[in-house]
C-alpha cells in the first residue's frame, strides 16, 4: 500500500475551488485527485478510495441539463462531503430539499451549529464560513441530521454518521472559512479513516519505485528546460536509477540568460548525471522564420524537440541499446487541464497534448500526480539548488512565447535582456519570491519615440508580473511605482532597440499569463 491508494477524490462539477479542494485535502497529507462528474459507481468503485468531495459547481441543481451524480455510488459505503453544489445535489438525490429561497448567500457568513457530529466536533458554535449560492436548503433527506444552519441556509450542513455522507453550504477549501483547512483534514482523517501518508519521502519513494517499475533495466532520456519541473523530474529519475539515465539539454536560443551554464553545474558537476549539451539555436531560429501564428511556433518548437531528441538517442545506440525512455516533468494541473473534455482547449501544452503522433520513446512522467507546490518542496528534499527551485516557473517553449509575431534572434535577445533586468531589479527590491512569475515580453509593434534629439521608431517592452497559486487564476502585481521606474529606465539605457516599457494590467481570467 502507497500513500496514493488511501486518496480522498474530488469529483468535479465545474466548480473554480476543485483543485483547490484536491490541494488541502494533500496539505492534509493525504492523496486527493479530481474526477469529472461523469464517473459512474463502478468506476470509482474500482479506485477504492478512501473518501469522496463532490465539489461545488456553477449550475443549480435545478437547471436541465446540470450535472449528477451516478446514484449507486451513494450505496458504496464510501463516506461522502458534499460542498455547495455537490452539498445540494445529494440533498436532492437522497429526498431532502433545495429550494429557490431568494435569499443567496455570498462571502463571509456566520453559521450556527445546531447538532452534533465528529465531523464538527471541534468546532465553536458560531463560525464564520464563506458561502457563494444562490439555492439553498431548506430540508434535509430523511435520515440525515440538519449539522448547522446560517441567516440564509436552514441547512447550511447535514450529515448522517451512521452513512458518513455529510453536506456543506459553505466552502471549506477558501481561506476565508475560519478553520476550513482542518475541516477538510477531519473529513479525510477522522471520518475517512485516512493516515497522514502523503508526505515528501513517500512522495518520493512511491516515485522511485514506480519509475525502477516502469523502466527497468532500460536506458531513459530526460530533456532539461532549466525550469523547475524537469529538473525534479531528473533528479528523481537519477534517484530511481542512476545511470541509466541520460539527460539531454538543447539549448533552443530561447532561454533565459544564464540557464544553459547554470544547467551544466548542477546536473553535471554537482549530481554527475550523463548530460548532452545540444546547441540548437539555429535549427530552432530556421523553423520559426516568418511563423507568426502562437499555436504553429509552438507546434514547431515542440516538434523539434522531439526530432532532436531521437537524433541524440540514435546517438546513444540503436534499437534495443539505445533509450526507450523519455522523461517529461508533466505536472498535475496539465493533466487536469489537458484530460477535461469540458474545459476548452486554451492552448496547446506543448509537453503534453502537442507530441507528434510518431513519438519513438515511452514516456515516463514521475510529476503528473503533483500539483507545483509539492514539486519544488520534494526538489528541495533530493537536493536541487535553491536557485532552481525557487526559480519562476518558465514555459517549455521559451522565450518564443514572450515574443509576439515573428521569433528571431535579434528580438530574442532583446526580450532576454529585459528580462534580465526585470527579474534582477525585483530580486533586489526582495519582491522575487512574492511573484508567480514575472518577466519581460515583447509585442510585435514599433512606437515612435525621441532619445537625445533624434526620433526613434523601436519595440516596446511589456513588463508582466503576477502573483498566483497554480497559474490557472492569476493577479498582475502591485509593483511600486520605484521599481516600475528604475526597471523602464533600465531597460530602456540598457536594451537597444526599445524605447518604451509598459505594464501589463490584465489578471488571469481574462488574460493569459504568458502572451504568446
Ligand atoms: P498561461 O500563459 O496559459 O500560462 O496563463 C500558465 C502557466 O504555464 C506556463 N506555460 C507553460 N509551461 N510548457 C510549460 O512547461 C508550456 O508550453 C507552457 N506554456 C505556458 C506559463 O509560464 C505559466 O506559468
Amino acid at each position: 500500500m502507497t500513500a496514493v491508494d488511501d486518496a480522498v477524490i474530488v469529483v468535479d462539477f465545474g466548480a473554480q475551488y476543485s483543485r483547490l479542494i484536491a490541494r488541502r485535502v494533500r496539505e492534509a497529507h493525504v492523496f486527493s485527485e479530481i474526477v469529472p462528474a461523469t464517473i459512474t459507481a463502478s468506476e470509482m468503485a474500482e479506485r477504492r478510495p478512501k473518501g469522496i468531495i463532490l465539489s461545488g459547481g456553477p449550475k443549480s441543481v435545478y437547471e436541465t441539463p446540470a450535472p449528477s451524480l451516478d446514484p449507486a455510488v451513494y450505496d458504496l459505503g464510501i463516506p461522502i462531503l458534499g460542498i455547495c453544489y455537490g452539498a445540494q445535489l445529494v440533498a436532492k438525490q437522497l429526498g431532502g430539499t433545495v429550494a429557490r429561497t431568494g435569499k443567496g448567500e455570498y462571502g463571509r457568513t456566520n453559521v450556527s451549529l445546531v447538532g452534533a457530529s465528529p465531523l464538527f466536533a471541534d468546532w465553536p458554535a458560531e463560525s464564520q464560513v464563506w458561502m457563494s449560492h444562490g439555492d439553498a436548503m431548506t430540508e434535509a433527506p430523511p435520515g440525515f441530521d440538519v449539522l448547522a444552519k446560517s441567516e440564509g441556509s436552514p441547512v447550511a450542513a447535514f450529515g448522517d454518521d451512521h452513512r458518513r455522507i455529510y453536506g456543506v453550504q459553505f466552502h471549506p477549501e477558501v481561506v476565508h472559512t475560519a478553520r476550513g483547512s482542518e475541516f477538510l483534514a477531519r473529513f479525510a482523517h477522522e471520518v475517512c479513516g485516512t493516515p497522514a501518508a502523503w508526505t515528501h519521502v513517500s512522495i518520493i519513494e512511491s516515485a522511485v519505485a514506480a519509475i525502477r517499475a516502469q523502466v527497468g533495466s532500460d536506458r531513459v532520456l530526460c530533456a532539461l528546460s532549466g525550469g523547475v519541473d524537469s529538473a525534479v523530474a531528473a533528479a528523481l529519475v537519477h534517484k530511481a536509477i542512476g545511470d541509466q539515465l541520460t539527460c539531454v539539454f538543447v539549448d533552443t536560443g530561447l532561454m533565459r540568460a544564464g540557464e544553459a551554464e547554470q544547467v551544466e553545474d548542477t546536473f553535471r558537476r554537482q549530481f554527475h548525471i550523463d548530460l548532452v549539451h545540444v546547441k540548437a539555436a539555429d535549427r530552432f531560429f530556421e523553423a520559426l522564420a516568418d511563423v507568426t501564428d502562437p499555436e504553429v511556433k509552438r507546434k514547431r518548437i515542440g516538434e523539434l524537440f522531439i526530432r532532436i531528441f531521437e537524433e541524440v538517442a540514435a546517438e546513444l545506440g540503436a534499437g534495443d541499446a539505445g533509450p526507450r525512455f523519455l522523461v517529461q516533468g508533466t505536472l498535475y494541473p496539465d493533466v487536469i487541464e489537458s484530460g477535461n473534455a469540458e474545459a476548452a482547449n486554451i492552448k496547446s501544452h506543448h509537453n503534453v497534448g502537442g507530441l507528434p503522433e510518431d513519438l519513438a520513446f515511452e514516456l515516463v512522467e514521475p510529476l503528473r500526480l503533483l500539483f507545483k507546490d509539492e514539486v519544488r518542496a520534494i526538489g528541495e528534499e533530493l537536493g536541487l539548488p535553491a536557485e532552481i527551485v525557487w526559480r519562476h516557473p518558465f514555459p517549455g517553449p521559451g522565450l518564443a512565447v514572450r515574443i509576439t509575431g515573428e521569433v528571431t534572434r535579434e528580438r530574442v535577445e532583446i526580450v532576454r535582456a529585459a528580462d534580465t533586468i526585470v527579474v534582477d531589479e525585483i530580486r533586489k527590491a526582495g519582491l522575487y519570491s512574492e511573484l508567480w512569475q514575472s518577466f519581460a515580453v515583447l509585442p510585435a509593434t514599433r512606437t515612435v519615440g525621441v532619445m537625445g534629439d533624434g526620433r526613434t521608431y523601436a519595440y516596446p517592452i511589456v513588463i508582466r508580473a503576477v502573483t498566483s497559486d497554480d497559474a490557472m487564476t492569476a493577479d498582475w502585481a502591485r509593483l511600486p511605482y520605484d521599481l516600475l521606474e528604475r526597471i523602464a529606465s533600465r531597460i530602456i539605457g540598457e536594451v537597444e532597440g526599445v524605447n518604451r516599457v509598459a505594464l501589463d494590467i490584465t489578471s488571469k481570467p481574462p488574460g493569459t499569463i504568458e502572451w504568446e
